[in-house]
């Protein structure tokens, strides 16, 4: 017992004379007396060897050391760690840093991007307007009155402190604003979110989006609207696709086509993507009709127009073999971090 009293006095010492001038040698002393295998640890080791009558003095022998043990280091560690001797060697400013997890585009956007960009080569600038909109925006300007039966395929949700409130169902409603400003000629591209009432699953969800497109100037014709849309297709899946435009109806657009692409995955003789048909439906579009023209003060007899508009989910889906809507919008991780590096 004595023996170990004299040893503890004799740490005293040599921790007050143990020197400290940097992160290394602060280290050095934590690992010799504070460390798991350290010096206080050990002396705390020694109290089964002591005798019971003097185990409550050793204790507090003890507890005093450890005390001073700390003391010493929690002062050294206020200046020398701080000291730029100090960082100069615990520090390795050449290391590289840790990496961090890049992310990654969301599909849709990568898709998005992709669409904008081709139309803004061709001049088309980007409009965007609001998702919570009045009827009129959204359907009565469109040549869609109310009891309209088209009105059926759009249905949406109603915003309770306005009945004329709705969540817009495409974005023909910036069109519409746009057209009202009474600046032509307009030649726009509207991405946005749009939403339907609808029952989620695989194949349909209660938001989405889209693009959609308006060139409205003089003499522009049905021909314009082909060549434009074959030229944008033809970026999108390479030069050797091939277009479709069936007859189709639209309210807001007189004649209306949707317009098919010769399918990017079998090119032709049929396979599960094209459903066999070599073709796969891309899009809705036609010329503006001329009560939409009027309806926002544009003179129909000196002004024409072309529309369109897509489904961007629709198009992301087939271009990477998504077969569930709802992946993207349940950002798992696991899915997302497939397009990481896609541009
Ligand atoms: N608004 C249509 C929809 O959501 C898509 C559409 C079709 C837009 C034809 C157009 C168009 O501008 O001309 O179903």
């Amino acid at each position: 017992m004595e023996a170990i009293l004299g040893q503890i006095e004799a740490y005293r010492k040599e921790i007050e004379a143990f020197e400290i001038g940097n992160a290394a040698q602060l280290e050095e002393y934590r690992i010799k007396y504070l460390g798991t295998k350290g010096i206080v640890k050990a002396l705390f080791g020694e109290m089964r060897n002591v005798p019971t009558e003097r185990k409550k003095e050793f204790g507090q022998v003890l507890n005093d050391f450890k005390q001073f043990a700390e003391g010493r280091y929690e002062s050294a560690r206020d200046t020398a760690g701080s000291s730029p001797a100090a960082s100069a060697s615990s520090i390795d400013l050449s290391l590289p840093g840790d990496p961090l997890p890049a992310g990654s585009r969301h599909p849709i956007s990568l898709v998005r991007n992709r669409i904008i960009g081709i139309f803004q080569r061709l001049g088309f600038a980007v409009a965007d307007g609001p998702e919570v909109e009045d009827d009129w925006h959204n359907f009565t300007a469109l040549n869609l009155p109310e009891n309209h039966p088209a009105r059926d395929m759009q249905d949406t949700f109603y915003i309770s402190q306005n009945p004329d409130w709705l969540l817009r169902t495409h974005t023909s409603n910036v069109q519409i604003r746009e057209m009202e400003k009474g600046k032509l000629p307009i030649r726009i591209i509207c991405p946005g979110r749009v939403y339907r009432n609808e029952t989620i699953s695989a194949r349909a969800h209660c938001f989405f989006h889209q693009v959609e497109g308006l060139y409205i100037d003089e003499h522009v014709s049905f021909a314009d609207l082909k060549q434009t849309l074959y030229f944008f297709v033809q970026e999108l899946y390479g030069k050797d696709v091939k277009v479709r435009f069936r007859p189709s109806y639209f309210p807001f657009t007189e004649p209306s086509a949707e317009m098919d692409v010769s399918c990017f995955i079998c090119g032709g003789p049929g396979c599960r993507v094209c459903k066999q048909t070599g073709w796969v439906e891309i899009l809705g579009c036609g010329m503006v009709h001329p009560t939409v023209l009027e309806n926002c003060g544009i003179d129909p007899a000196k002004y024409t127009g072309y529309a369109f508009g897509m489904g961007i989910e629709r198009i992301t889906m087939l271009q990477y073999g998504i077969n569930d809507l709802r992946l993207f919008s349940e950002n798992d991780v696991r899915f997302l971090r497939q397009f990481t590096g896609a541009v």
